[in-house]
């Protein structure tokens, strides 16, 4: 018998910050910190890393800035990914771009990211990417251990297809509580194949990663960024509010409860998103947006 985990499910903050583009933003460790402080104080507490972020080194970035004040670390929830394998000059081990979800892999992945977070539990570890080669039975083991041994206190997926979900959740007596995938109104995908009936039908969170397409809601030129673009001008001069505000809002309005975890370094940015929890989208403005995304009527 397995051990019992704790049914919690996530609870984490409306809004989520990502560190992918930490290294990109070039900031000292005492900027890094200001930024995590800056995002506590807006109420968003979960911030989402993953392993490979920044060649392997933005989560041993934000651990430099967290180990400038370690009181902060139980004011946020962490989530952390695990699975890809990326050749790198900082992982001369690793020689191809793949996917690597036996059990050693898992449990190796997760002792280095809690050394470069500096921290000694991650709220909740994601497997990052569906693997063909995933063996449910040997993942399930090293998150039992893991779990068993106060490292990660929940578990969930990220890209993950329904299937693949509930394969790997018959193998553990947990729940998975996250499905990180990409959503935005210029990826309306997972809308459509069943990933946030799923989610809903079993209390699981969907997080949306790039929320803003990472950044071709405002600058793409396509015909579909275009159009999706003139319909946001238009519901942001209705509501006086920015573009951002109107697509964050309308991520909030989807019945699933999702998620949005935030891309930019500029916490001004982050303020914006946190404004459009008080920013409520009416039925019709929602399925403007969307209608103008498919490009023609819903039948
Ligand atoms: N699970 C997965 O497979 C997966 C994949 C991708 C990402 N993620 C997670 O999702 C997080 C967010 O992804 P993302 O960074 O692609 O998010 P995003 O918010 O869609 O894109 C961020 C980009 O948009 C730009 N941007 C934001 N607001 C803007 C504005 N008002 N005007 C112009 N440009 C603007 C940012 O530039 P500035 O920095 O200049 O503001 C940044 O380059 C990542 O940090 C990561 O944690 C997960």
């Amino acid at each position: 018998m397995r051990h019992q985990y704790h049914p919690l499910g996530f609870e984490g903050s409306r809004i989520a910050q990502g560190f992918w583009r930490l290294q990109e933003w070039e900031m000292t460790s005492s900027e890094t910190l200001g930024f995590i402080e800056a995002c506590l104080d807006l109420g968003v507490t979960t911030f989402d890393h993953a392993d490979i972020y920044g060649d392997y080194q933005c989560e041993a970035l934000f651990g430099e800035a967290l180990k400038l004040k370690p009181a902060l670390r139980d004011k946020m929830e962490i989530v952390t990914k695990c699975g890809i394998l990326l050749p790198s000059d900082n992982r001369p081990d690793i020689q191809v771009h793949r996917y690597d979800y036996r059990s050693e892999h898992i449990l190796a992945s997760v002792d280095r990211s809690l050394e470069n977070l500096q921290c000694d539990y991650i709220d909740t570890l994601l497997l990052h990417r569906p693997s063909p080669l995933m063996d449910a039975d040997d993942v399930a083991q090293a998150l039992d251990l893991l779990f068993t041994l106060g490292k990660v206190k929940h578990f969930g997926v990220s890209n993950f297809t329904t299937r693949q979900f509930d394969l790997l959740q018959s193998r553990l007596d947990a729940p998975l509580i996250i499905n990180q995938v990409e959503l935005s109104p210029l990826a309306l995908q997972h809308f459509e194949d069943g990933t946030l009936d799923h989610v809903q039908q079993h209390a699981v969170t969907p997080m949306a990663w790039s929320p803003f397409a990472g950044g071709e809601m405002f600058s793409g030129t396509n015909e579909k960024a275009q159009r999706v673009q003139d319909v946001l001008q238009v519901l942001a001069q209705e509501k006086n509010c920015e573009i951002d505000q109107i697509v964050v809002a309308w991520l909030l309005h989807h019945p699933a409860g999702i998620c949005p975890v935030m891309g930019s370094g500029k916490i001004a940015r982050l303020a914006t998103a946190v404004d459009a929890m008080s920013t409520p989208l009416s039925d019709d403005d929602w399925f403007r947006v969307w209608i103008a995304s498919q490009g023609q009527p819903v039948p």
